[in-house]
């Protein structure tokens, strides 16, 4: 068997043609045609008010930072297994990132210990779909409406998945996505922000424009632009777009097939699990999931390691992540974990990501599967 990598980007057809027509049209900076059909599409595809595109999932949180007007001794509130953005976006604003533990069914931040973190200093509350499988949103709505906080979903992983038949990143007052090369969609290093709550869209545009109300005056609202607030070049190339474009008009062909391959795991492994040796991603009633992540967790850190080691012996890349936030020297500079961590470590000692793409052929799922079953026969 060829190596079998754990990731390749999608590739539908139209990448290269659509970059062509960038090319020859009057426009490669943000927000031509391109940049307009992909908000578009996200916009009527997830029932959105406004989406922006950005030039990452990065940029789309360090946005957010801003709008939510975080300063220096703000808290927010996080799971501390999740990608170094999430906390980063809102310390580098000054916030202290406040790390929560996660539930074991499926890696998200564990919406019963949230209550208990809040300060008077807590702000805002960043749910992170991890896998692109929701967090418990009624529940964490719920705790933000009371406690008067803002919530922004970080929806790097859950684009086109559902929570009781809503799209995420639609949800709270802020939503953002990645197009990392790693994405479901893609086009290299990409992102969009979701201004949910309308009161955000005005400010939304003027600082993803360096801070300068240029949007408007392309719109030909104000005769000249000038610096408005804060701000920094947010914005996602033209040529990007239109590579990008080609993926989402594949969107619903690419999750299908993604969703097929991680059900073949799924079925699959489901002998291991009842043999107490794997245990298996949960996916809650009121989710919909968009084929993002396939993981299975070993029972213990040693075991993670050998069935690494096994499945690279065996030409098939899989990997793990990720290192809690928390026990890093920055989690430690600008966060404190608050409660028990009974599940973060241990997911992250335990967790592995198997191979999972557009382009993953059936006989290399298999191989796979039987490769997983012949290390624990
Ligand atoms: C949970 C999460 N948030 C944010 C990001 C950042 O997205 P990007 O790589 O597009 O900047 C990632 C990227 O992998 C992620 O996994």
């Amino acid at each position: 068997m060829q190596p079998i990598p754990f990731n390749q980007f999608a590739l539908t057809g139209n990448e290269i043609k659509y970059i062509e027509q960038a090319i020859h049209s009057d426009q490669i900076a943000g927000d031509g045609a391109f940049s307009k059909r992909c908000q578009s599409l996200l916009e009527n595809q997830l029932t959105a008010n406004k989406v922006l595109l950005t030039s990452s999932g990065t940029a789309a949180l360090e946005m957010a930072a801003i709008l939510a007007d975080i300063k220096p001794g703000d808290e927010v509130i996080m799971p501390s297994y999740t990608f170094v953005t999430t906390a980063n976006a809102f310390v580098s604003r000054g916030a202290t990132c406040v790390f929560i533990d996660i539930r074991p069914d499926t890696q998200n931040i564990n919406e019963q210990l949230i209550e208990a973190a809040i300060s008077e200093k807590t702000v805002a509350i960043v749910p992170v779909h991890y896998a692109g499988i929701s967090c418990d949103m009624n529940a964490i709505m719920g705790i933000a409406k009371k406690h008067g906080l803002l919530v922004i979903e970080d929806a790097a992983h859950g684009l086109f998945a559902n929570y009781n038949n809503q799209a995420l990143g639609t949800i709270a007052d802020i939503g953002c996505f990645s197009f990392h090369e790693t994405k479901n969609y893609s086009c290299g290093e990409g992102g969009a922000i979701v201004l949910n709550n309308k009161k955000f869209i005005e400010r939304a545009e003027i600082i993803r424009e360096k801070g300068t109300d240029r949007s408007k005056f392309f719109r030909g609202e104000v005769d000249k632009y000038s610096w408005q607030d804060l701000g920094s070049s947010f914005l996602m190339s033209e040529l990007q777009a239109a590579f990008l474009f080609a993926n989402l008009e594949q969107a619903e062909t690419i999750k299908l097939k993604r969703c097929a391959i991680w059900s073949t795991y799924f079925e699959a492994l489901r002998p291991l699990e009842k043999k107490g040796l794997i245990s298996l991603p949960v996916i809650p009633e009121s989710c919909e999931q968009n084929g993002h992540i396939f993981y299975l967790k070993t029972q213990s850190l040693e075991t993670r390691n050998q069935l690494l080691s096994y499945l690279k012996k065996n030409n098939i890349h899989a990997v793990f992540h990720y290192l809690p936030l928390h026990d890093t020297e920055m989690g430690r500079l600008h966060g404190k974990f608050i409660g028990a961590d009974q599940h973060t470590l241990e997911t992250s000692q335990r967790i592995i990501r198997l191979p999972l793409y557009f382009g993953l052929q059936s006989n290399e799922v298999d191989y796979i599967t039987q490769t997983l079953q012949s290390f624990y026969a």
